[in-house]
C-alpha cells in the first residue's frame, strides 16, 4: 500500500512539471508539503512526534517510487527523514523533539543536515566551524557547503567544533533554526543534477545558540554524525535504485515500440544483453537496500550493509541510466525522454552522503577488523 500510494504521487504530483523544474532549478515546494500532508516527511518517527510510525523497509519501498520520477523530491525527502528526523528521534532529548521534531515530521517544515565545509567533505573531522562554549549558550561561527534545504529548511543539524584539542571528541551537534540572528543563506548551487533541489551554502556568524539545543553529551557531535549518516545512507541507495529502475522501465518501453533494421530494438540481442545487465543489477540493488533496512529495522548491526547498499546502488544508478541514454539514441540526449536528466541526477548518488570512496573505506574496515 506504501508503495502504490508513493508511486500514485510521483506519477500524478510529480512527473507534471519534472523536466520544467530541473531546467528552471526550481523547488517542488507544493509536492514537497503534500509528500507531508501523507505522511511521508517522517515516515519512521513515532506517531507521538508527528511521524508516520512506519519501518525502514517502507521507506524505501516510497523512496524508489518517488527517485523513479523525481530525485530532486527524493533527496529532500531523504535528508528530512533519515538524516533530521531520525538523528533527532534517537539521540534527541523529549523538549527537543518537543519543539523541532513534531514540526519536521509532520511535515509542517524540513530541515537540514550541515557537515560538510568548504574545506572538509569526506574528511569529515577537519571541521573549521566553532561553537564556543559560552556557559549557557554556544557561540557559532563558520561555512557550510552543499546544504540540501538550505534556503527553504527551517531546522539544522549543524556540526562544529567546541575543542580543537580533543579532535574529533571536541566535536558537537547544535540543532540552529534559520530565523537565529546571524544564520545567513549563502548563493544557490547550479548543479549538473538535482537542479530541482535546493543547494546552498549556510554562513553562521556569531549565532547565539542555547546548550539545550546541542544533541547529546559534550563531544558526541562527530559520533551522532556518523551514526545518523549510516541510516542515511540507506535512503541515497533506495533513491539510487529508484533513479535506475525508472531509467530502466523508461528504456524497456522505449526498446518495445522503437523499430530499427525491420523489427522492434527488443528484437536485437544488443538491446536484450543491455536490458537483462540492467534488471539483473537493479535486483541486486533492490535486495542491498532491504537488507540493510531490515538489519536497521531489527536492531541489527547495519553499518556495512548501508555502505554496501549505497555503492553498490550508486554504481548501479550511474551506469543503467548511460545505457539508459544509450538504448535511447539521440532521443535520449534530449530533456522530453527523461533519461538524460535522470544520467545527471544518478552522478551525485555516488557522491553525497559519502562518496563511492568512503563507502569502500568503511566496508574495508569493517572486513579487516572482523
Ligand atoms: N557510528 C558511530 N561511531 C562512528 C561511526 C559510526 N558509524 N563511524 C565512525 N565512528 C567513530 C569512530 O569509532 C571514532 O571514534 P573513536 O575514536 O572513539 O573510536 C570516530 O568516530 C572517528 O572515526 P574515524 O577514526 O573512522 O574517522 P576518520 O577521520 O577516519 O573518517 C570517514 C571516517 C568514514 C571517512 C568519515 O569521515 C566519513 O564518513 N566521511 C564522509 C562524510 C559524509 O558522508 N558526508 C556527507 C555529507 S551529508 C550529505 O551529503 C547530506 C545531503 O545533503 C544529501
Amino acid at each position: 500500500m506504501i508503495q502504490q500510494a508513493a508511486k500514485d504521487f510521483a506519477e500524478t504530483e510529480l512527473l507534471p512539471g519534472v523536466i520544467e523544474r530541473d531546467n528552471e532549478q526550481r523547488f517542488p515546494a507544493e509536492q514537497i508539503k503534500k509528500l507531508g500532508e501523507l505522511g511521508m516527511m517522517g515516515m519512521m518517527v513515532d506517531p507521538k512526534w508527528g511521524g508516520s510510525g512506519m519501518d525502514t523497509v517502507s521507506y524505501v519501498l516510497a523512496m524508489e517510487e518517488i527517485s523513479k520520477i523525481d530525485a530532486s523530491a527524493s533527496v529532500v525527502m531523504s535528508v528530512n527523514n533519515s538524516l533530521v528526523c531520525w538523528g533527532l528521534e534517537k539521540h534527541g532529548t523529549e523538549e527537543q523533539k518537543q519543539k523541532y521534531l513534531k514540526p519536521l515530521a509532520s511535515g509542517q517544515v524540513h530541515g537540514g543536515f550541515c557537515l560538510s565545509e568548504p574545506e572538509a567533505g569526506s574528511d569529515a573531522t577537519s571541521q573549521k566551524t566553532t561553537a564556543v562554549d559560552m556557559g549557557d549558550h554556544y557561540i557559532l561561527n563558520g561555512t557550510k557547503n552543499w546544504i540540501t534545504n538550505g534556503r527553504t529548511g527551517s531546522t539544522f543539524l549543524v556540526v562544529a567544533q567546541t575543542d580543537v584539542e580533543k579532535g574529533h571528541k571536541g566535536i558537537n551537534c547544535l540543532i540552529v533554526t534559520s530565523d537565529m540572528e546571524g544564520f545567513v543563506v549563502g548563493t544557490k548551487e547550479d548543479k549538473l543534477g538535482i537542479r530541482g533541489s535546493d543547494t546552498h551554502s549556510l554562513m553562521f556568524q556569531d549565532v547565539k545558540v542555547p546548550k539545550e539545543n546541542r544533541i547529546g553529551e559534550d563531544g558526541f557531535g562527530f559520533k551522532f554524525a556518523m551514526k545518523v549518516l549510516s541510516g542515511g545512507r540507506i535512503g541515497i541507495a533506495a533513491q539510487a535504485l529508484g533513479i535506475a529502475s525508472g531509467a530502466y522501465e523508461r528504456s524497456l518501453q522505449y526498446a518495445k515500440q522503437r523499430k530499427a533494421f525491420g523489427t522492434e530494438i527488443m528484437n536485437h540481442q544488443i538491446i536484450q544483453f543491455k536490458l537483462a545487465d540492467m534488471a539483473t543489477r537493479i535486483e541486486a540493488s533492490r535486495l542491498f537496500c532491504l537488507k540493510a533496512a531490515y538489519l536497521k529495522d531489527t536492531g541489527g548491526d547495519f553499518l556495512e550493509a548501508a555502505c554496501m547498499a549505497k555503492l553498490f546502488a550508486s554504481e548501479t544508478a550511474m551506469w543503467v541510466a548511460t545505457e539508459a541514454v544509450q538504448i535511447h539514441g539521440g532521443y535520449g540526449f534530449v530533456k522530453e525522454y527523461h533519461v538524460e536528466r535522470m544520467m545527471r541526477d544518478a552522478k551525485i548518488t555516488q557522491i553525497y552522503e559519502g562518496t563511492s570512496e568512503v563507502q569502500r573505506i568503511v566496508i574495508a574496515r569493517g572486513i579487516l577488523r572482523d
